[in-house]
């Protein structure tokens, strides 16, 4: 290697990193965590948390006390089971209220991610004479497009007429915020709703989720978002900002297992809404009376009124495990240390890079979680196997990036350390 200033730079930094690990009060949060191995038993470098979680060491406990439950009491664990099934949901909403900054009548965990979206839609969605466009990301998340389109055509609307995609700039790769007020602005009272993702999941930027709600409401629009990518991830205040609803996976940041269940937010203003058209199901059903079996649906306020079936109980469980190791972590302090982590893999991603990679999302961490996404020239996804067969795991999302995403819940200055250095090393 030759040195130079920047290798003098990058070889002090395996130093400070070890030194940041030493000063980081949440270092010791990795250990209730499983870190995949590979063969030789080497724990991986892994960067994927924000696409599937890691395990909570306690997930096996909380998921086989309700198996021994279900053994031991079957019908009658709805009741008598240690954690009842009956309300077991109610479990998780006052942590996951905490993680998205919302009350926890406003919470509710359900579904998954995509049926929750459209469930909201139902209800956010209500296009009336010539309000009726919706504005979205252009590449926004495919399962969210196919959703808004099936809504829209569902109400006999075609997508070409009622679509406003917002694109970055000619050159950029991310949104301006001044360019999505500027749209919702200027498209005023033929916006029914603004759905945007509160973290872009392929350039990983963040939006300004109140600075959005206070312009589609200035205009007379409802205004989502789908948090698959910020919950978990970002400071979020879902009901100080006024949100009308939003709708989140578990499995990535929120380490709830695969296919985990998801989550949803309505703000308080339209928990006793009886204009709200919605998609009704024995769940949402007020609970002192719902066994009473009468064929009146009388709604939960809140977001629970939105439930339609009886939840699953195991993986409920598992995600019980997980959120109470962040009601014991504190968003606010993960955020700080996510935002130093990133920070760190961002300068040591500068020292290594040359013109064959450049970092597209944000520059200034206000606009980002901890995910980086890292585009490659040309498309050449060669330096991606390159780095995956050093022992990365990260992910390759079409066309042209690299995601790779420090979770400051079990990723350490270390591991973004290797990462870089195998990153170098792969561009040598
Ligand atoms: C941004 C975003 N939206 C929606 C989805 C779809 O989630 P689900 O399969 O839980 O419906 C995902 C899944 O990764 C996602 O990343």
């Amino acid at each position: 290697m030759i040195m130079s200033e920047k290798t003098v730079g990058y070889a002090a930094s395996a130093e400070l990193a070890a030194a940041m690990d030493a000063a980081d009060p949440m270092a010791h949060f990795r250990e209730r965590f499983f870190v995949p191995k590979d063969e030789a038993g080497n724990e991986a470098l892994y960067f994927t948390g924000n696409s599937l979680g890691l395990q909570p060491r306690t997930a096996r406990e909380y998921v086989d006390q309700e198996l021994d439950d279900w053994a031991k009491f079957a019908v009658e664990g709805h009741l008598k089971a240690k954690h009842p099934w009956l309300p077991y949901h109610e479990f998780l909403t006052q942590p996951m209220a905490r993680v998205v900054g919302a009350k926890p009548t406003e919470t509710v965990v359900m579904n998954a991610l995509t049926v929750n979206l459209h469930l909201l839609l139902v209800s956010f969605y209500r296009p009336e004479g010539s309000r009726r466009k919706i504005v979205i990301e252009k590449g926004a998340f495919p399962s969210d497009q196919y959703a808004i389109e099936s809504q829209l055509r569902f109400h006999g609307l075609d997508p070409d007429d009622c679509l406003i995609e917002l694109a970055p700039r000619d050159g950029e790769t991310t949104l301006r915020n001044d360019d999505i007020i500027e749209t919702i602005d200027r498209e005023g009272d033929s916006i029914a709703l603004v759905l945007l993702g509160g973290v872009n999941y392929y350039t990983g930027q963040a939006f300004d989720m109140r600075e959005i709600t206070g312009a589609g409401h200035r205009v007379g629009a409802a205004v989502g978002f789908d948090l698959a990518h910020a919950a978990g991830n970002i400071e979020l205040k879902l009901h100080d900002w006024g949100v009308d609803f939003a709708v989140w996976c578990s499995y990535k940041y929120l380490n709830g297992g695969p296919g985990a269940v998801g989550g949803a937010f309505v703000h308080e203003r339209h928990a006793d809404c009886d204009g709200i058209p919605r998609f009704e199901g024995w769940w949402g059903h007020d609970k002192a009376t719902r066994f009473l079996m009468g064929p009146e649906f009388r709604p939960i306020a809140g977001a629970e009124g939105w439930q339609l079936s009886n939840p699953p109980i195991l993986q409920m469980a598992a995600l019980r495990a997980s959120l109470e190791i962040f009601d014991e972590a504190g968003i606010g302090a993960l955020v700080s240390k996510s935002k130093k982590l990133t920070d760190f893999l961002e300068s040591l991603i500068d020292i290594a890079a040359d013109d064959r990679i450049s970092i597209i999302t944000p520059r200034d961490s206000s606009q980002r979680g901890c995910q980086l996404s890292i585009r490659v020239r040309d498309a050449d996804r060669s330096l991606f196997n390159v780095i995956c067969g050093l022992g990365v795991v990260a992910d390759w999302r079409e066309p042209d990036v690299i995601r790779v995403a420090p979770v400051p819940l079990y990723n350490s200055f270390t591991d973004v350390y290797r990462f870089a250095e195998i990153l170098k090393a792969a561009l040598d």
